[in-house]
């Protein structure tokens, strides 16, 4: 099955409001000031890696405080290509970036990711693009615990990443450290949003000293590990509850940022012997993955299928496919500690395709 008509039919059976699917562009208010995604059909998600001279986006020696896993140039990155690739969905085009024309549209509102270090890719991205494309925009910048705000003063747009490896909830008990499967404490901020930006999945499988809980709670019951696949699902059904029961659907838009890939196994590429994306520097032709949709992704649409209520739409930006495409997109090496990256991206790159993504579905809905 296609990812197209996965995405369509996901959709059309959480949500009766056919009008701001992702997956059918419909002429509205918004897209009559961009005629080209007008059209209707158009999968946003569907299409290709097409070369392009006036990519990147925005020049990442000129945004401050890019974090130092993601700044690839200014850790050495020889090669350049990777920066000039923009996506070309197959039934329309999407529409340049335009920080003005997205600050404006969002004005006096809060936009949060929400989210593991993928999040925080997306957000840095968000960032640079709105700071390079509002030239002398008065930006300030606040730092707590889990989160990290960029305010837009002008225009009174906050856009703050929130750190949640799991969305659920860790707690120290007696026993020890216990990710709670059922549990969601930190949601009373996440309400406050106006646009959240969901993504969970890196750290579902990490073990061993880098697992940062000692036991998982589940219906109640404490074990020491239990299948991973099972427990994400878990974890993203008590989110979606969690959205069910207190998202305000006319304060809040809600996104769920699809599966970010990684690139270490070649076969999925059809490089047998690649071990990493070190030696990558395109991406790959045409609009299908070898290695097919990774399962994550599939419990993922099936959560939002079957437990987001259909008075709750939430929206999958649905990433996967054309992010498994850029095994060329990763640091690699190119990064503060030189250690092989192949899970996170370099900015600029991939990520800002996510947001172009981000502001076209805002473009629809709003
Ligand atoms: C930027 O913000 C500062 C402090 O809030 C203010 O003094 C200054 O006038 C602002 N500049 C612009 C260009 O809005
Ligand atoms: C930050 O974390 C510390 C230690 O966990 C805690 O005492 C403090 O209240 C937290 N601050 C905020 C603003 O949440
Ligand atoms: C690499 O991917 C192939 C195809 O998806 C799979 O059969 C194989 O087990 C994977 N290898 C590793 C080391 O994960």
């Amino acid at each position: 099955m296609s990812t197209s008509n996965h995405v369509c039919l996901v959709l059309v059976s959480v949500s009766s409001m056919l009008l701001i699917l992702p997956c059918l562009i419909s002429a509205s208010i918004a897209a009559q000031t961009h005629p080209r995604i007008k059209q209707k059909g158009c999968n946003l998600y569907q299409g290709k890696w097409v070369y392009d001279e006036s990519y990147p986006l925005f020049d990442s020696s000129k945004c401050p405080s890019i974090r130092k896993e993601f700044d690839c140039l200014k850790y050495g990155r020889p090669d350049h290509q990777y920066l000039k690739y923009r996506w070309q969905p197959d039934g329309c085009d999407l529409p340049r970036f335009d920080g003005g024309d997205f600050l404006r549209r969002v004005k006096g509102k809060k936009i949060m990711f929400v989210g593991d270090s993928v999040s925080s890719n997306h957000w840095q991205s968000l960032v640079c693009l709105l700071s390079q494309h509002v030239p002398g925009s008065n930006i300030s910048r606040v730092t707590s615990n889990t989160t990290s705000t960029v305010v837009f003063q002008n225009y009174g747009v906050s856009v703050t990443m929130f750190l949640s490896h799991y969305l659920v909830d860790i707690e120290q008990e007696q026993v020890g450290r216990v990710l709670k499967l059922d549990s969601i404490k930190d949601g009373e901020a996440w309400k406050q949003a106006d646009v959240l930006i969901f993504n969970t999945w890196l750290w579902w499988y990490r073990s061993g000293p880098k697992q940062p809980w000692d036991y998982i709670e589940n219906d109640g019951k404490i074990v020491k590990d239990m299948d991973r696949m099972d427990a994400f699902h878990k974890a993203l059904t008590t989110w979606a509850n969690w959205v069910n029961s207190e998202v305000n659907p006319s304060k809040t838009k809600v996104f769920f940022q699809g599966i970010s890939p990684s690139h270490y196994n070649g076969t999925e590429w059809n490089e047998p012997g690649a071990k990493d994306c070190s030696r990558e520097t395109a991406p790959l032709d045409g609009s299908t993955y070898p290695g097919g949709e990774p399962l994550a992704a599939e419990v993922v649409k099936q959560v939002l299928r079957s437990n987001i209520s259909p008075s709750k739409p939430v929206h999958l930006l649905d990433i996967t496919t054309l992010s498994q495409l850029r095994k060329d997109g990763h640091p690699s090496k190119y990064n503060a500690f030189a250690g092989m990256d192949c899970t996170h991206w370099c900015l600029a790159g991939v990520p800002d395709t996510w947001n172009q993504l981000l502001y076209v579905e805002l473009l629809q809905g709003r």
